[in-house]
């Protein structure tokens, strides 16, 4: 038949690229606190997205993707590793800038192990997996050749006084004081502190084109992973974007990343590259509902960011590759943690020697085919053995062991999602069926239903066996924090640290 024909072309075409040592090129996009209510091509009405609408019209969009924390250095370390959080150490919380921790340089990241194969690699955008001591958790230091960024969150130093939109709006609302300004890096020199905001995106495209454009000329495989800054507080957006959406200051940053989106395109369209190039895009974690209007929004999803109910964690997902990945839509169950076997396999790559907890999605991309991935775990912002999992996804059924609101998701009418709604432990487990149900809204009473008592003890049993497999790592946020560790351009300057300033 034609789709079997069809089928075995695309198979044959990823074996002769990948054995003729021209195997093909990835794009990880990550976007920042964007829920999966934020895109266009996810019902937002009045987002503007038209070049991620066309990765989904045109590739594969995912309905039931996850990343692995419902805040960001975990989701990184997951992402990067295609290991939950808890082995690598990344928990609990997130980095800050004179953090002495950072993602363990012995965990292997993708760009680690597409490297032996020859890719050149790219990081541009937040970092966030921690600087340390001269550098020592820089992406630099990680597998990446390259990398042009902000080594952790834009509002994790004073931005009071900086603009964030054109000509001269201030940033809105409060961010970090008492540490240094946002240093804006190239590999592992500081380049500019305080970042300028207005001119931060057409850096990244810039810095994007030329590494495309010099991989495509060397017949180079290669790598980029672009982190991006949007859609995270403080909202900001350089002149292309600015006062451009219907969406106010969220809408035009999400705007400014993706016009980014369209510039990578026209870079491998350029340079001959597309048809070998897989995209990828996702987000690190739910919005943050407590920046109302300005922050992101869970669709018909519960809560957001901060929380394990699926606003926190469920994300947009898009696969984009021409005359390989056949546009459609998956209800398959995937998450971030796939990504890194996925890109191993695509690339012909070696896995590292570790216990992973991803999965090879390949027959999800290229056949939509059915996922190997049979549960996800949920985890807090801060994890422990004790406590254990908070909420685990087996098929189509949610059970959560307990719930608890967060702050990042406060305002919205839902009392659950707010920081006063303690910890609660629930036994047994809060059951949903996230397919009739995605809103988890109406849990499931076991009562008179032995379908969903078996359905139970089955959950518990997976629950039990993921949980013996878990050695958790040291954790690399409790080693604290020292100021002088923080990235200041003129070391020797006094006083810190404001007078850190330079470019
Ligand atoms: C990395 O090193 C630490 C400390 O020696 C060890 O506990 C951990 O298991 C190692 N991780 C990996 C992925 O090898
Ligand atoms: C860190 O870098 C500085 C300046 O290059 C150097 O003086 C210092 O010895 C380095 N520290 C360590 C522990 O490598
Ligand atoms: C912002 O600028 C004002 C006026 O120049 C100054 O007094 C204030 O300290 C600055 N704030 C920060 C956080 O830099
Ligand atoms: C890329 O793939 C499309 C669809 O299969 C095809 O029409 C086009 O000619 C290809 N372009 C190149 C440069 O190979």
């Amino acid at each position: 038949s034609w789709a079997l024909w069809d089928l075995a072309t695309k198979y044959l075409y990823l074996l002769v690229t990948s054995c003729s040592g021209s195997p093909p090129n990835f794009i990880l996009l990550f976007a920042d606190d964007l829920g999966f209510g934020d895109l266009g091509c996810y019902g937002h009405p009045t987002s503007l997205t038209p070049n991620l609408d066309r990765l989904a019209a045109d590739g594969l969009r995912f309905t039931d993707f996850y990343c692995t924390s419902p805040v960001c250095s975990p989701s990184r370390a997951s992402l990067l590793t295609g290991r939950y959080q808890t082995r690598s150490g990344v928990y609990p919380g997130v980095f800050y800038p004179g953090s002495r921790g950072g993602l363990p340089l012995n965990e292997t990241t993708i760009a680690e192990v597409l490297k032996p194969l020859g890719y050149a690699t790219a990081a541009m955008g937040k970092w966030h997996l921690g600087l340390g001591l001269n550098g020592t958790f820089l992406p630099t230091r990680q597998g990446f050749d390259y990398y042009l960024g902000v080594p952790y969150s834009h509002d994790m130093g004073p931005c009071q006084n900086l603009t964030c939109f054109p000509p001269d709006i201030k940033c809105f609302g409060h961010c970090d004081l008492g540490v240094v300004t946002i240093p804006l890096m190239y590999n592992e020199v500081i380049k500019q502190q305080p970042v300028d905001f207005l001119d931060l995106e057409r850096a990244y495209s810039d810095f994007a084109t030329d590494f495309i454009t010099q991989s495509a000329r060397k017949k180079q495989p290669f790598f980029l992973y672009y982190p991006s800054h949007h859609t995270h507080y403080p909202q900001f957006a350089g002149p292309a974007a600015a006062g451009q959406s219907r969406r106010g200051p969220f809408g035009d940053s999400l705007l400014e990343f993706d016009n980014t989106v369209g510039n990578l395109l026209s870079s491998l369209e350029q340079t001959g590259v597309l048809n070998n190039t897989l995209i990828l895009f996702t987000s690190d974690n739910g919005p943050e509902l407590m920046r109302m209007s300005r922050g992101g929004n869970a669709g018909l999803l519960k809560c957001g960011k901060g929380t394990t109910y699926e606003g926190g964690m469920r994300e947009p997902a898009i696969a984009y590759w021409p005359g390989i990945i056949t546009p459609g839509v998956t209800h398959e169950l995937a998450s971030t943690l796939d990504i890194l076997p996925t890109l191993a396999k695509l690339a012909g790559a070696k896995l590292p020697n570790v216990q992973l907890d991803g999965v090879d999605m390949t027959d999800i991309l290229i056949n939509h085919g059915q996922s190997k991935r049979e549960a996800m775990m949920f985890y807090p912002t801060d994890p422990s053995e004790s406590y254990g999992l908070f909420a685990l996804r087996l098929g189509k059924y949610k059970a959560h062991f307990y719930t608890r609101g967060a702050g990042h998701s406060e305002t919205t009418p839902d009392h659950d999602c707010h920081i006063i709604s303690l910890l609660k432990p629930h036994n047994p487990p809060l059951l949903f069926d996230l397919e009739s149900d995605p809103s988890e809204n109406y849990p499931l009473s076991p009562l008179g239903r032995p379908d969903l008592q078996a359905l139970l003890l089955r959950i518990q049993a997976v629950k039990e066996q993921f949980e013996a497999s878990m050695e958790f790592g040291e954790s690399q946020i409790e080693k604290g924090i020292d100021p002088n560790l923080e990235p200041c351009c003129t070391p020797q300057c006094t006083p810190k640290p404001s007078c850190c300033q330079c470019g």
